[in-house]
C-alpha cells in the first residue's frame, strides 16, 4: 500500500530470539541482524514486553557494539501491555496502560533498551478498554515531536478501535494475526480497513507460529501442506515460501512479520516475494484451508 513507511517486505520478528525461545547471545543477534540485512529483510519487530522485558535490551546490545548496524535497520517496538514479571513489581495482574503517561515512559525504556535516538514505529500492542484517544494522540505527538518514534500504529485492533484512534491521529499500520491457518482479517473488515485508510497491514504468526512446519498433525494443516507442496513443485519452492506468497497476494499489501531464528529462513521468505500464485491456486490454498470451496 502507499503509505510513507520505508519497511522490507518481510520483517524479522524477535520475540523467540531471546528468553522466549532461542536464548541468543550478543554474537547470535549480531550475525542474525547480519544476516537478515543481507537477506533483505532489514526492520526487526520488538515489544517492551518480550523476553519478560528483556529481549529489547539484548539487541540493543548488539547495536551499541556496532553501532553503524542502526543505520542500516528499521526498529518497530510496541507499549501498553503490563506483564506481571520480577523486573515489574508494580504489576499485581496483567493488565493493559494506554495512558499518555505509560506510552511515553515505555518508549523512553525502548530508546534507552534498542541503543537508539529514534524508534521508527511504535504500536499499541493490543486494545485496551480503557482507552482514551486523545490520551494517546498527545502521547504520540509529543514523541513526534521530539524526534523519538517516527511513525504509529496499533495491533490487534478491529475496525471500530482502528476508526476510533484514526479520528485523533493516523494510524499507519495494524499489526494482526493472518496466515492460511487465521483468515478472519480477510472477512472480518481489518484488511478492506487497510485497503481504504492506507494502513499497511502486517501479519504476526504468518505460518502459524510454526505449526505447519510438519510437527502439526491435523486433517487441516495436512490439507494445506499438501496443495502447498504441489504447488512447491511447480513454483520451485518450498511449501513455507507457497504460504507466505498465498499471504502477500492480497491487495492490502501484507507484510509478514516472521517469527523464525533462522536466517536462511528469513532468505526464503523474501524470495517468496517473487512467486505470484494464479487466483485458482489461492483458492486451492483456501479451500484446504476452510475445506470446502468457496460458495
Ligand atoms: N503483535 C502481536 O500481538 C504479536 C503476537 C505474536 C507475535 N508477534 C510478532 O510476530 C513474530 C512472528 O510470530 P510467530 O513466531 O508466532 O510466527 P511464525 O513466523 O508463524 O512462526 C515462527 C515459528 O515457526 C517456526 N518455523 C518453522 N518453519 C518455519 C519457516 N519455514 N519459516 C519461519 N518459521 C518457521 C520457527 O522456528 P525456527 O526458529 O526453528 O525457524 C518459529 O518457532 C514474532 O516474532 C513477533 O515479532 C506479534
Amino acid at each position: 500500500m502507499a503509505n510513507s513507511l520505508n519497511f522490507s517486505p518481510v520483517i524479522a520478528g524477535s520475540m523467540k530470539w531471546g528468553k522466549w525461545g532461542a536464548h541468543f547471545n550478543t554474537t547470535d543477534y549480531q550475525r542474525m541482524i547480519e544476516n537478515c540485512i543481507e537477506a533483505g529483510a532489514t526492520t526487526f519487530d520488538h515489544a517492551d514486553i518480550y523476553g519478560n522485558y528483556s529481549t529489547e535490551a539484548e539487541f540493543g546490545l548488539a547495536i551499541k557494539e556496532n553501532p553503524a548496524i542502526r543505520n542500516q535497520v528499521q526498529l518497530i517496538t510496541k507499549c501498553g501491555i503490563c506483564m506481571v514479571a520480577p523486573n515489574r513489581p508494580g504489576h499485581q495482574i496483567k493488565h493493559y496502560n494506554t495512558s499518555k503517561e505509560h506510552i511515553i515512559e515505555s518508549a523512553e525504556r525502548s530508546l534507552k533498551n534498542l541503543h537508539t535516538d529514534f524508534i521508527d514505529l511504535l504500536l499499541i500492542h493490543r486494545p485496551d478498554a480503557l482507552m482514551d484517544p486523545g490520551d494517546i494522540a498527545e502521547a504520540f505527538s509529543q514523541l513526534k515531536n521530539s524526534g523519538k518514534v517516527l511513525h504509529f500504529g496499533v495491533s490487534n485492533f478491529n475496525t471500530s478501535q482502528t476508526a476510533l484512534l484514526q479520528s485523533c491521529f493516523a494510524v499507519e499500520v495494524n499489526q494482526v494475526e493472518i496466515s492460511i491457518l487465521h483468515t478472519d482479517p480477510i472477512y472480518n473488515g481489518v484488511l478492506d480497513q487497510c485497503i481504504k485508510e492506507k494502513i499497511q497491514p502486517q501479519s504476526w504468526s504468518p505460518l502459524g507460529g510454526g505449526i505447519l512446519n510438519g510437527i502439526a498433525d491435523d486433517e487441516r494443516s495436512r490439507r494445506i501442506i499438501a496443495v502447498a507442496e504441489i504447488l512447491g513443485e511447480k513454483y520451485a519452492a518450498g511449501f513455507d515460501q507457497i504460504l507466505l506468497a498465498w499471504l502477500m497476494k492480497h491487495p492490502a499489501g501484507i507484510t509478514p512479520v516472521l517469527g523464525t531464528t533462522k536466517a536462511e529462513r528469513i532468505k526464503a521468505a523474501i524470495l517468496a516475494r517473487s512467486i505470484d500464485l494464479s487466483r485458482e491456486e489461492w483458492y486451492m490454498l483456501l479451500r484446504a484451508a476452510t475445506g470446502h470451496e468457496v460458495p
